[in-house]
Order: C-alpha cells, then structure tokens, then sequence
C-alpha cells in the first residue's frame, strides 16, 4: 500500500479542485492536518515548480495553468472501472519510457502499469528512428498490457491507441486526427504523434507475455526552432496552436488510456476498425511502400479486421501489409527502380 505524503495529499486535493480556492483551514480539516503542515506543504509544492495561488479570505488555487506530470494528477482522471492503475512511475528524465516499461514487464509488471516523463534522451520510435522528445513540452508516455488478461487481440493494440489518440483529439481539442498507417497521426498535414508497438516474449516459448505501448504526443514542441536541414523540422508539428491552454498533460494522458481500456475491455473490434479506416489518410491514395530491401508503388485500398493495410500493387495483384512503412506518393513522382542523375 502507497503511504501518502502530505504534500501528495494536499497536491490530490488541490488536483481535483483545479482553479477552485480552498482556504488552509478547509485542507487542514479535510486531511486532518494542522494548519502550519498545510501551510509547509503548499510551500513544498510551489518549490516543485506548482503555481498555485494564496489569497487571504478565499484560500489556495491550483492554477489552471500547471502542467506537471504527476501520479496525483492523473489519478483524479484515471477512473476507468476495467483498470487499477497501481503501478505509476513518472519520471523528470529517462531514456525512453518504452525502455522503462519493457523493464517493468519482465520484472512481472501488471496491466496498465504506466510509465510517464516529463523528458526522453532517448525516445524511439518505429524502424529504428528516434523520436524527439524535449521537456515539458510532449507526453510520452508507456503502457505495460498482458495479452493474457485481454479477449482483445494483441496485434490490434497500435491499432487501438491509434483510435484512442484521435478520439482524445477530437474530445479534448476539436482537431481531427488523420492516420497515417501504420500508428502516425497528423494534424495539418504534420505529424503530431506516434504510437510504438514492443512486445516482451518469453525466452523458452516465445509466447507473448507483454506488450508496451508508448505513445508520443508533440503538444507545445517548437520545430520551428530547430536547426534548418533537420527533416523533422518540416514534417513533425504540434498541437501549440490549438486551444489547449487549460488542458493538462495528465489530462490528456488519462482520456487516451480510459479510451484505450475501452477499446480494449468493451468495444467491438469492428466499431474500432470503422474509426481507424475514418481517420485515415491513406485509403484511395497512391502509396510507395518500404519493406525490408524492398520499395516498390502500390494504392492503399483498405484496412483489414487486423489492422493490415490492404494495398493494389502497379501489376494489380492485393496484398495486406502488417509491417513495414508507407508513404503517400505524388502522381508526377517517379517510380522507385528509377535512380536519378
Ligand atoms: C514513431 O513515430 O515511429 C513512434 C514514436 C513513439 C514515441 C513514444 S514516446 C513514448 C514511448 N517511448 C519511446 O521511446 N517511444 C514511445
């Protein structure tokens, strides 16, 4: 059992009262503390870098303005019935959450044990690439799920977080995410976040004992200020022009995991599927696919009850892709076998 410290305590209290002022007598009353343990642990928080706000005759306002990834902050948002959010760890810096996760997974971690930073050193993405991942301003965040406790098919699940970031950015922001198969989702033609799919197999059966989810969401990273020539700096975007002043990281985290468990525990595979092919910007379009050594022209026509990109290559045979990478291909673009001077 997690023992809670007063200043977690007061930051659980102030977290679900966001924006409401409560006077020091009225926290003390509540937790049962004394008004000068009240006062101390305000003080702590604000040294953790919490704007809240003392005014005399109305009391103490968590400002709507914070945004600090916390366990407290989370949990007044983490209340799907399908899941216990036991395990929480949150961290100022780590190389990559999906590491961190994958760490828990083989020490026994349960289903939705989360791993959340505030920064990536390392943060990785899909074929080998890294994904940027400066402080404070994206959610990474990681997701420990056992196939053994789900009906749910394991190799739906980017499928499912996919579906669950866009209804979290259609919910929260009023954007509506575009899917770029297999898990990038784009905003005005930029992508904005990226699911990475890792699977923790047992050694003697190969069977698949975990898999971490980690999802990366650029909320108010600057590419702009990035050094000229980074390819990122022109492809990658953010949600730092939406209105999102007052929606908080542990907010957004939290809708994205209660829509995930939904999709996961409730929902018809079917429903999802109809969603994920609805936000898709690939289905109709010429596409160049990348596939091992292979690179080759193709029209993207369909997903699949998978979540397989069923694609019509040049000599018109149908194929279903479950790995590798597509992107949209310009009509006047010329064929891959093509090496230009
Ligand atoms: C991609 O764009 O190919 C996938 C990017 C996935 C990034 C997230 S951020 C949280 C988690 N930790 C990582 O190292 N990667 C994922």
């Amino acid at each position: 059992m997690t023992v809670l410290t007063t200043k977690s305590k007061i930051l659980s209290l102030l977290e679900k009262n966001r924006s409401l002022s409560l006077s020091g007598a009225e926290i003390a009353r509540l937790l049962d503390l004394s008004r000068s343990a009240v006062w101390k642990g305000v003080e702590e928080l604000r040294a953790d870098g919490y704007l809240i706000s003392a005014i005399t005759n109305r009391g103490y306002t968590l400002l709507e303005e914070n945004d600090i990834l916390s366990r407290e902050g989370l949990l007044v948002y983490l209340d799907n019935p399908f899941i216990d959010y036991g395990d929480i760890h949150i961290y100022e810096s780590v190389g990559s959450t999906n590491q961190e996760a994958k760490k828990l997974a083989v020490a026994g971690a349960g289903q939705g044990s989360l791993v959340l930073a505030e920064e990536q050193t390392q943060g990785r993405g899909r074929m080998g690439r890294s994904f940027y991942s400066p402080k404070g301003s994206g959610l990474y965040m990681s997701v420990v799920l056992k196939p053994s406790d789900m009906a749910f098919q394991a190799i739906l699940a980017t499928t499912a977080a996919a579906v669950a970031v866009c209804r979290t950015l259609s919910q929260m922001f009023n954007i509506e995410g575009k899917i770029k198969w297999v898990n990038d989702i784009y905003v005005d033609n930029l992508k904005v976040c990226g699911v990475l799919a890792e699977a923790v197999s047992d050694f003697q059966t190969g069977a698949i004992e975990s898999l971490v989810i980690g999802v990366g969401i650029n909320i108010s990273t600057r590419f702009s200020e990035l050094p000229e020539g980074q390819a990122i700096r022109e492809t990658a975007g953010s949600l730092l022009n939406k209105p999102h002043a007052t929606i908080s990281r542990n907010q957004i985290a939290a809708k994205i995991l209660d829509e995930l468990f939904n999709l996961i525990n409730i929902e018809s595979t079917e429903k999802m599927i109809g969603e994920y092919r609805d936000n898709s910007f690939l289905l109709g379009k010429p596409i160049t696919v990348y596939r091992g050594n292979e690179t080759y022209w193709a029209t993207a026509l369909d997903i699949d009850a998978l979540g397989g990109l069923v694609i019509k290559k040049a000599d018109g045979s149908i194929d279903t892709l479950r790995s590798g990478e597509v992107s949209v291909r310009q009509i006047d673009q010329d064929p891959p076998h093509i090496v230009k001077e």
